[in-house]
């Protein structure tokens, strides 16, 4: 690893190629890039001390080098232990981003990694004022942290994650409620870490405000749906190469994701079967086609088991125990408690061998094997490269206007979390439209006050769901 100055990655000298394949992102990501030049003299970010914990790839980079051209300084830490391409990595470290992440941390690195990024050595109270976040991490280590600072109780070491945040709080000494004082707020990448902003908001534990980006439309009806029909079946077949055509693989949950990786087995020739607890999705699954039936029903007989709930404890050691000579199981919500690694690893009798990095095969005592992907984190990122530029530029266009909004209007965001405003949603798809030659039709000034709408927007009341 290189830990020269202040940052750590797996190789500098990655630094190159990082930049090279950064070039050919920003072409993909026009969001990004109109933003960085409607912004460039405003600078509405100067001041800004984000720390970002979100996984380091090529779009993030082009993302981090928005938000500095905005005038932000730039922490950032990955948040996943597979996700990291290290050229991208070394690229922004090479730019002078202090940058700690690299593909395979351990659990008790990734939090290292994360305080990293949380500490700014030329701050007298040493922290952020803003965080960018995936998943909550980030967010989470500071409100414990504040937890054992009021209370003296560290976090229960009753699973894996915790047990390290624990371990990390014990030894660090930052000053987190000073830290926390000085946060304007929180911008929200995905389904799971808004959900714990919720779960916050509801116990009254909130510091401060949050922005949800992951529902503005331009990000969940894009992202967790496009993005995944393009990355999944790009992990399983970095993975295995198995050939997808005529085999029957299980989508558990029909939420954003679960359609578009549907979709995207679908549109390899799979026979595609959903599980769901919810009868909309449920429904809407049946609708677009697909069979719908339990786990149960068809753990014997299909070949790939993908999770996608957001929920945890879908795929059990006992299903597994039960599917076919190497069925392919993978998951690709945002934690690893969807598919139980833990109950697995227990079975008496049991082999685990490493066929390449996150691709492992489990060989039961009866001599059945099944291949399990990225230990069960999730496999777009962790078996491939996660979502490509251009479905990302949308995502991280909302994820820089939601800064944008937090950092330079804290009177207007108490303490809660809000979601973006509808016409900075439509003016991220509109910085789309030209570079997939969209023409828009414009509305005339009758047909707007027709529907009850102004001529440039918003065009769709809040409740509206696309
Ligand atoms: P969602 O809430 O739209 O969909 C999840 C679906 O799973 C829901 O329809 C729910 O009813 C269903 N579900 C819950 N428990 C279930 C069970 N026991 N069995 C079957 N179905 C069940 O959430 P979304 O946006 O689809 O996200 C899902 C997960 O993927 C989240 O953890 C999110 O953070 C993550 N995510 C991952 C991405 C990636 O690139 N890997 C990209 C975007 C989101």
């Amino acid at each position: 690893h290189t830990q020269s100055q202040d940052f750590k990655v797996a190789d500098l000298s990655l630094a190159e190629f990082g930049r090279k394949e950064i070039t050919l992102a920003e072409h993909e990501m026009p969001g990004l890039m109109a933003i960085r030049k409607e912004y460039a003299e405003a600078q509405p970010l100067k001041g800004a001390r984000i720390t970002g914990s979100l996984h380091m790839t090529v779009q993030t980079a082009v993302l981090i080098e928005t938000l500095v051209a905005l005038g932000a300084q730039v922490r950032w830490a990955s948040c996943n232990i597979y996700s990291t391409q290290d050229h991208a990595a070394a690229a922004i470290a090479a730019a002078g981003v202090p940058v700690f992440a690299w593909k395979g941390e351990t659990l008790e690195e990734y939090w290292w990694c994360t305080e990293q990024a949380l500490t700014w050595p030329d701050n007298p109270i040493g922290g952020p004022n803003m965080i960018l976040d995936d998943g909550g991490d980030a967010t989470l280590l500071v409100h414990k942290g504040v937890e054992y600072q009021k209370t003296g109780e560290l976090p229960s070491a009753d699973n894996e994650e915790l047990a390290a945040v624990r371990t990390l709080l014990e030894t660090s000494s930052l000053d987190w409620t000073g830290i926390a004082a000085q946060i304007r707020g929180v911008t929200e990448e995905t389904t799971t870490g808004v959900h714990r902003l919720y779960e916050m908001q509801r116990d009254g534990t909130l510091l401060f405000p949050a922005i949800n980006v992951n529902d503005a439309v331009t990000k969940s009806k894009f992202d967790n749906k496009y993005g995944c029909r393009h990355s999944l079946v790009d992990g399983i077949n970095r993975a295995t190469d198995t050939l997808i055509g005529g085999k029957t693989a299980v989508i558990c949950g029909y939420g954003d994701v679960g359609k578009g990786c549907a979709e995207s087995l679908r549109g390899q020739g799979a026979r595609v079967i959903i599980t769901e607890i919810d009868p909309i999705c449920a429904l809407q699954a049946a609708m677009d086609g697909y069979q719908v039936t339990t786990l149960d029903e068809v753990v014997e007989t299909a070949d790939v088991f993908i999770t996608t709930t957001g929920n945890k404890d879908i795929i059990m050691a006992s299903d597994m125990a039960k599917m076919k000579h190497q069925a392919i199981v993978g998951n690709i919500g945002h934690f690893d408690n969807e598919i139980d690694m833990a109950g697995l690893a227990k079975i008496p009798g049991i082999v685990k061998d490493e066929i390449k990095p996150q691709v492992h095969t489990w060989t039961f005592p009866d001599g059945k094997v099944i291949i399990v992907l990225s230990e069960g984190r999730l496999l777009n990122l962790g078996n491939a490269t996660g979502h490509p530029s251009f479905v990302m530029s949308n995502s991280f266009a909302d994820q820089t206007l939601a800064q944008i909004e937090l950092f330079t209007k804290p009177d207007e965001y108490p303490t809660g979390v809000y979601v973006l405003p509808k016409h900075l949603d439509e003016k991220v798809a509109r910085l789309h439209l030209d570079a997939l030659g969209v023409k828009l039709t414009t509305l005339r000034p009758e047909q707007a006050e027709y529907i009850g709408v102004q001529v440039e927007g918003p065009y769709k009341p809040d409740h509206y769901r696309y």
